[in-house]
């Protein structure tokens, strides 16, 4: 059955569609590279074999071309977005109008086309930063503290008020938390453009000697040993889950938003020192002034997931460390040839 991804070339589409071409789906990939990379694909044909890919913008009507061109498509799952907190304040005419315009181009298509399934890739951003810990997909949605977050809960919206109006279609909203790590193989992984944003990509350049030293933003929080916490999710353990999500929208599950998270909290200073500990390696960090926006903590009630569509994250923190450690090494030696 085909599932067309859009943002297929992506982090945790690519690793995404990995696992449906292992649960036996047949990945269809939509990406216009803008933010992705071509060889992403070479690394997903080396793992389940070659995957049809359509180099396009889904957020413009040409999206169609692919329902024309693909008969019976099963199911969407929608990554494709621009994702960088800090950008998305710089630009926030490119961010409403990729990440909105897109969900909107290929709900038109999925109702036109009669496709009754779609997974969202939605973000624990939508919550803010939360009033009660752990949180659940009850706990209320905070103003979004960036356009990033706005466009997410926007798309949610959208979405749902689909479903209201009586489409023939069913959705299921994934809110990750912090999706880390790569694939064991080494042939997939995070591929950050320019200096990471995200904690763990800026760890392993450091410790690569890509970044001179990793500035840990703040050691004056609430939290025990001063600085943030989150919930860091292994992206293949993110990537099984949306087969999961898959799975229940066929078997008519009618929740339409789950938590994607391990349930655990993690400081930054214990990220670093875990890091150091499984991959052996001494990290050059120093403590600096607070990022504008960073919640102090949140981490997730991961029991819907696991109740619903049977999802538990299995990968321990230090696994997704060690093999986020593999995947630079890797990218480090073809840096080098
Ligand atoms: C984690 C912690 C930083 C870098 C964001 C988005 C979320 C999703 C993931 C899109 C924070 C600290 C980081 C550094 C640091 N985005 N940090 N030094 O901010 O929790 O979530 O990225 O898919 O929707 O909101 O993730 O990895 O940026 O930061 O100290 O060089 O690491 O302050 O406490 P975040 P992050």
């Amino acid at each position: 059955m085909k599932v067309l991804v859009t943002g297929g070339a992506g982090y945790i589409g690519s690793h995404t569609v990995v696992a449906l071409r292992e649960a036996g789906y047949e990945p269809i990939i939509v990406d216009d590279f803008r933010n992705s990379e071509k060889k992403v694909l070479e690394g997903i044909e080396s793992l389940v074999g070659q995957v049809t890919c359509y180099e396009l913008d889904c957020s413009r009507p040409v999206l169609e071309e692919v329902f024309r061109r693909e008969k019976n498509i099963h199911a969407a799952i929608h990554f494709a977005a621009f994702k960088a907190v800090a950008e998305s304040q710089e630009k926030p005419l490119d961010y409403y109008e990729n990440n909105i315009l897109s969900t909107i181009t290929l709900l038109r298509c999925l109702l036109k086309y009669q496709v009754p399934y779609i997974v969202f890739s939605s973000s624990a951003t939508v919550y803010g930063e939360p009033d009660t810990l752990p949180v659940t997909e009850e706990s209320p949605r905070k103003p979004a503290r960036s356009v990033y977050g706005r466009t997410k809960q926007v798309c949610e919206d959208i979405i749902l008020d689909t479903l209201k109006s009586g489409a023939a279609l069913r959705a299921i909203l994934l809110r990750y938390f912090n999706p880390i790590g790569a694939h064991p193989s080494a042939k997939i992984g995070e591929l950050p453009r320019g200096i990471p944003n995200n904690l763990v990509p800026f760890v392993t350049q450091t410790a690569a000697g890509w970044q001179k030293e990793l500035v840990i933003f703040g050691r004056d929080y609430n939290t025990p040993d001063g600085t943030p916490i989150r919930d860091y999710i292994h992206v293949m353990d993110l990537a099984e889950a949306h087969v999961a999500a898959l799975r229940y929208l066929e078997r008519g599950g009618d929740k339409n938003i789950m938590n994607l998270g391990t349930g655990k909290g993690n400081s930054v200073l214990e990220i670093v020192k875990t890091f150091e500990e499984v991959c052996g390696v001494k990290l050059n960090y120093r403590f600096g002034e607070r990022r504008p926006g960073d919640v102090e903590k949140i981490w997730a009630d991961a029991t819907l997931a696991e109740k619903e569509l049977g999802f538990k994250a299995k990968r321990t923190l230090a696994e997704a460390l060690l093999d986020a450690w593999k995947w630079q090494k890797t990218l480090t030696l073809n840096q080098a040839t």
